[in-house]
């Protein structure tokens, strides 16, 4: 029988998940991935260059999980001053792979902050020293909370240094963390927050590198977030040379992750890569195995995880009866 189609804004989303769900559930994407148990072709693109715009298309499918969906997200670099739009906007259809239907449509913002932020939980409690206390993060806008709560659920986080070119939003982060009873400075540079912290999270649109070489200690483990486009760049490509750098995928990475731009100049090659994280959640490569190295793990979002993560969130909208139900588009 026809199943009505589940429609989530982004308002029906906030605080659907707990992000101690949500870390398991992406660390068992990455194994599935690993295991060559997930069906997720590169991601396509559309251009709009008449309108400063391109579409990214990502499908994913996990056959154990029996969960399938595809992403779209815009990034339009002119939407908020020529619309009053957002730059990104992001929607996700999940369909049913019984039969095809789509089941729900749902913005994709809330997603995309979750699995983002608990896929660097993942790889800090696959790649950061175990003893690992203070964390660091650089760019405190809409991906600051996200990363913040899941490395703190994956890692023993006593004190966070965050900065931001907006002090205030680095200030805003700050407080959030102690209101869950840790420590943390606002700090006014870069450098203060790399020298200081155990586990670094650079999540900013930088298209230069911010973190330079001589900051960066024996021991520390970086998560890449910001870069997502060719030609932009967060970490002086020196660190790579001198680091275990692990990658989400290799495609997406050197084309599109913090290695895209050393590897378009012939600077960094697959050589350079230790391995995909992938292999070591499934258990088919170690994670770090010297304190001294340095970790680098250089994210650039996977289809499956937002399959998962948004399955979830439906799972739970189902439960709840959150959002509004129409009638199936195809009858
Ligand atoms: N890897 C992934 O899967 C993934 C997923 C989502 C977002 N992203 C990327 O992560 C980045 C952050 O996303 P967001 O949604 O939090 O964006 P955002 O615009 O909300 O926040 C970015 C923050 O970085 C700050 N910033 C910019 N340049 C800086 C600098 N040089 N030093 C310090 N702070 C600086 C800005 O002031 C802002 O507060 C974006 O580039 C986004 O495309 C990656």
């Amino acid at each position: 029988m026809a199943r009505k189609l589940r429609i989530l804004r982004a308002s029906d989303l906030n605080d659907t998940l707990d992000m101690r769900e949500v870390v398991p559930l992406i660390e068992q994407a990455f194994v599935e991935r690993g295991l060559g148990r997930t069906e997720m072709p590169p991601k396509s693109y559309l251009h709009f260059p008449s309108h400063d715009g391109v579409l990214l298309i990502m499908p994913g499918n996990l056959p154990q999980m029996d969960e399938a969906a595809v992403k779209l997200i815009n990034v339009h670099t002119r939407n908020p001053t020529d619309h009053g739009l957002p730059t990104l906007i992001s929607t996700i259809v999940l369909i049913s792979p019984d039969t095809g239907e789509p089941v729900c449509i749902m913005d994709g913002t809330y997603v995309t902050g979750m699995r983002t932020g608990a896929v660097s939980g993942v790889a800090t409690k696959l790649l950061a020293r175990s003893d690992s206390r203070v964390l660091g993060i650089v760019g405190a806008g809409f991906q600051g909370p996200f990363q913040f709560h899941a490395i703190r659920h994956c890692m023993q986080v006593e004190r966070l240094l965050v900065t931001d070119l907006v002090p205030e939003r680095a200030r805003q982060l700050a407080h959030m963390a102690e209101t869950f009873g840790i420590p943390a400075q606002a700090c006014e540079t870069i450098e203060e927050v790399v020298k200081g912290c155990d586990v670094l999270v650079t999540a900013t649109p930088s298209d230069r590198p911010i973190v330079r070489d001589e900051w960066v200690h024996e021991g520390m483990h970086i998560n890449c977030v910001g870069t997502y486009a060719r030609g932009k760049q967060e970490v002086d490509p020196a660190i790579l040379k001198r680091s275990i750098v692990v990658v989400d995928d290799w495609t997406q990475a050197s084309h599109a992750g913090e290695i895209n731009v050393p590897v378009s100049r012939g600077e960094f090659d697959r050589s350079g890569v230790y391995a995909e994280l992938p292999a070591i959640a499934a258990g088919l490569t170690p994670g770090r195995t010297d304190d001294r190295d340095i970790t680098v793990f250089d994210t650039t979002g996977l289809a499956i995880q937002d399959v998962v993560t948004a399955w979830k969130v439906f799972e739970v909208a189902e439960r709840e009866n959150l959002g509004s139900l129409i009638e199936p588009l195809y009858t």
